[in-house]
């Protein structure tokens, strides 16, 4: 899977965003090491706290099936009428940060923030997170 087949899966995977309080639209789509692919989107809620991001929508629908080990995730967000030459620079929020160094090495998992399929720029987890907190410090080695 290339990644700008990855973008177009996140772009799929934001068509089906639950997001009537801002109108902003994610989707993500995770590349797990063994080739599947996770999609989802971002999910909100009237009591706002509730609300999920389309990066841990799709995270927690892999580890939910028992995956663990991944390889990337493409993101794509914009306004929901937002054209392709119009879309955002959608990076992870802190949360979904957060929740990929559970389970992804800073140094190896790729994150992919895209406007579209033609303008993208690819960060490694550790990037985006330097000097994180993981499973690590907790005496926690999962493999
Ligand atoms: N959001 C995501 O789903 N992922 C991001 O990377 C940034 C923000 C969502 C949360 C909320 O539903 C909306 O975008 C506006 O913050």
């Amino acid at each position: 899977m290339t990644d700008r087949e990855l973008i177009l899966e996140a772009i799929e995977a934001r068509k089906m965003s639950y997001s009537p309080y801002s109108h902003f639209m994610v989707g993500a789509a995770l590349l797990t090491k063994d080739g599947r692919v996770y999609r989802g989107c971002n999910i909100e809620n009237a009591a706002y706290g509730p609300s999920n991001c389309a990066e841990r929508t799709a995270l927690f629908k892999a580890i939910s099936e028992g995956i663990r080990d991944f390889d990337t995730i493409a993101v794509v967000g914009g306004d929901k009428d937002a054209k392709p030459e119009e879309m955002s620079f959608a990076y992870p929020c802190g949360v979904c940060r957060q929740v990929m160094i559970e389970f992804c090495k800073p140094e190896e998992f790729r994150v992919i923030v895209a406007k579209n399929t033609d303008e993208y720029k690819v960060y490694t987890l550790g990037e985006i997170l330097p000097m994180g907190f993981g499973p690590a410090d907790l005496g926690v080695n999962k493999k």
